[in-house]
């Protein structure tokens, strides 16, 4: 026995100054793991022998404790494991999931302390996924976390598609750029927010899409945030080394942790194909299988809503401007004097349940129907709405009664302005009123300085409401889209009944100013390689005055573009955003959004360079029918596309949205052509792109 321990010993002595060597499935991937003199432990990445990641260092910074956990590290175990199943999610990009890696876990082991830290590697065909665990042990039981030291060592500057690293906002364009140029151009890619909180000049966030020299296509993100705080990248642009900068508390302290614990998935995803960071599912992969056990109530929606005349301004959220401030339970509204501007009144809730029923919409969100609307925000207050109590002119249970006579179900809007403790304080018997009334869904929304006071949109505990709130509404049986909430790392995996989130600059700043005409050839390989988003497309009219004469902004959009994003945006949540008025206007343009399914079987990616171009193609998950949608950069843009993802022998009818000859986002976005065609597996067609255009295709098999 004495024998045998001898022996290991030497063997694991032999581990230490020596690479742990792992491959991807495919042999593609390569990584290794290796201890430094020192004991600092460090990986590095390949593709195809050559450097993706250079060696980068590992570890954690310790809050009053000399001893870090980053050296002086021996080797004591390695673990290697294989795994590769299918399955099925509730709803998403296809309805079977390859889930296929391989796995090395290291235990090291600190000398000095004894301290013991699991360094977990999982490495896909598309990339590899690491994370810390921290093992039940008498010599690391509590500890608050100062950094995560966690390096991502770029092998040269890269071309990057980034925004400004922030604890309280993504709600930014992005900006494209050499890493080396991020620090001088960093100001100019702020814009404001209700609450933002930089920390670096070189801070970024991810999900951050890069471009090598070399055409390599990297993608740095994170998977299954839970009970953690969220990292942005600080780039130490002197040796192009991004090092993990976590979201800080209202102490300044970045995670008050007990072991045993494990941390997100750190993740790179790379390939000299930018369709395959597209087609990646790794970071679903990574997160848990779904932990709910009934999924059936859990449904994608289609909707509209009394939304987007708020935003642009044509009508309010508040009832009336008669009182300078509210206090719930003691403002009394029947004596204040309506606006005229108020937007979810009966009436016109009945207008859009109307529209809804009429063109086949699941789903009708009303914002401001509920009190507290007259001063929301910007002033850090508690308790501000208390989700329950309607306005003097909606009357919930005459809408209950109206919406279910005519099919269509109303969504919950939950605004806390932040204020996650009120949101807490209320949320069963928000839940309950729901469940009372008809709804099962609801959108939730954190603008504003988020309360308790000092906390961060993004810090562990407010990491932990969002969470909180999952999980309670999943209880209730109601699905979750959370605005201004952190964004995804994949955790819809898990809980399916998180639908959407917005996390990122949505359509809303088309009527703040405008997007980048871009924009959305960006989002599909950033922001939303962690989940779904929320983006509220279907935009017609343009010019914003023609709504509210007071707000001149222009929506950087054709009307092509904006039929296409309900094929590049995925979402199993879409929102038809603009007013039944606008959409009256162009009935047979709108006639793609009334066809095009949220929820598909497979997913092909045609076309692909992130900021300029990308073309999916998806198959609807109910029938044989496939739609087709190309989003456009700033340059117009020709290309050919093969439909040969259609089934061999059959025939299609195809309806082709295109721009017109002489569209273009700002000069004439309502220009566009619909034409129809019968297609096959061996068709091929050229289409055309404006600038800030694209085009929609809805393939129809004809039996
Ligand atoms: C910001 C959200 O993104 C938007 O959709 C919502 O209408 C407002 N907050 C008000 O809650
Ligand atoms: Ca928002």
């Amino acid at each position: 026995m004495k024998k045998i321990a001898v022996i290991l010993v030497v063997v694991l002595n032999l581990f230490n100054g020596y690479a742990q060597k792992l491959k991807s499935p495919n042999g593609a991937f390569e990584m290794d793991f290796s201890l430094s003199k020192s004991g600092e432990p460090t990986y590095a990445l390949y593709l195809k022998g050559k450097e993706v990641i250079k060696p980068s260092k590992l570890g954690f910074y310790i809050k009053d404790d000399k001893k870090s956990l980053v050296n002086d590290f021996e080797l004591i175990n390695e673990a290697r494991g294989a795994h590769n199943e299918m399955w099925n999610p509730v709803w998403g990009e296809e309805s079977a999931i390859k889930n296929h890696y391989n796995e090395l876990a290291v235990t090291l082991k600190q000398k000095e302390t004894n301290r013991k830290l699991i360094v977990r590697f999982r490495l896909f065909d598309e990339g590899l996924g690491f994370r810390y665990e921290f093992p039940e042990q008498k010599e690391l039981i509590y500890f608050i976390i100062k950094e995560e030291r966690t390096e991502f060592a770029m092998t040269g500057d890269h071309t990057a598609l980034w925004i400004p690293g922030d604890y309280d906002t993504q709600e930014y364009d992005y900006t494209e750029s050499k890493l080396s140029e991020i620090r001088s151009l960093f100001k100019s890619a702020l814009t404001s927010n209700a609450s933002q909180t930089q920390f670096s000049e070189t801070g970024v966030q991810t999900s951050l899409m890069m471009k090598s020299a070399d055409g390599l296509y990297i993608n740095l993100h994170e998977a299954a945030l839970i009970n953690y705080s969220l990292m942005n990248l600080d780039l130490d642009d002197k040796n192009m080394v991004f090092k993990s900068h976590l979201t800080p508390d209202a102490r300044g302290d970045k995670g008050h942790m007990q072991a045993p614990f494990t941390s997100p998935w750190r993740t790179i995803i790379a390939s000299y194909d930018a369709r395959d960071i597209l087609a990646s599912r790794m970071t679903l992969n990574l997160n848990d299988p779904c932990k709910l056990e009934d999924t059936s109530w859990i449904k994608p929606v289609k909707y509209v809503g009394v939304w987007w005349e708020m935003i642009t301004g044509k009508s309010s959220w508040a009832y009336t401007d008669d009182v300078p401030s509210v206090q719930l339970g003691i403002t009394d509204y029947a004596k204040t004097k309506p606006n005229g501007k108020h937007g979810a009144t009966t009436k016109h809730v009945k207008e859009l349940i109307d529209f809804a029923a009429l063109h086949g919409f699941d789903g009708v969100l009303v914002e401001g129907w509920n009190q507290g609307w007259e001063d929301w925000f910007g002033h850090e207050k508690d308790y501000v709405f208390d989700f329950v109590s309607p306005y003097p002119d909606f009357n919930v249970v005459e809408i209950e009664n109206y919406a279910k006579s005519k099919g269509v179900k109303m969504i919950m809007h939950h605004e806390t302005s932040g204020s996650t403790r009120n949101y807490e304080r209320h949320l069963d018997k928000a839940f309950r009123f729901m469940n009372d009334h008809g709804y099962d869904a609801a959108k939730t929304g954190y603008v504003g300085n988020i309360l308790p006071l000092g906390e961060h949109h993004y810090s562990q505990s407010i990491i932990n409401h969002y969470q909180f709130v999952i999980e309670k509404a999943a209880d209730y049986k109601i699905m979750i889209n959370a605005h201004e909430a952190v964004r995804p790392t994949g955790i819809y995996r898990t809980y399916p009944n998180m639908i959407g989130n917005e996390s990122a600059r949505g359509t809303e700043f088309q009527a703040f100013g405008g997007s980048k005409a871009n924009h959305t050839t960006i989002l599909p390989f950033t922001r939303l390689i962690g989940g779904p988003m929320d983006y509220t497309p279907g935009v017609f009219e343009m010019d914003i005055a023609k709504l509210n004469p007071d707000n001149n902004s222009h929506v950087n959009a054709t009307i092509a573009n904006q039929l296409a994003l309900y094929v590049t945006m995925y979402s199993p949540l879409q929102m038809a955003a603009d007013l039944p008025e606008n959409y009256n206007r162009f009935l047979d343009a709108f006639q793609f959004i009334k066809d095009v399914p949220v929820d598909w079987s497979t997913t092909k990616y045609l076309e692909a360079e992130p900021g300029y171009y990308l073309t999916i193609a998806r198959k609807d998950k109910n029938s044989n029918n496939w739609f087709v949608g190309n989003t456009n950069g700033y340059n117009k843009r020709s290309a050919t596309i093969s439909l040969d993802f259609l089934e061999k022998g059959k025939k299609y009818e195809a309806t082709i949205y295109a721009d017109a000859k002489d569209a273009d986002y700002k000069t004439n976005p309502q220009a566009y052509v619909i034409s129809n065609q019968k297609v096959t597996n061996k068709t091929k067609l050229k289409m055309t792109s404006a600038a800030g255009g694209g085009y929609a295709i809805s393939i129809v098999e004809v039996k």
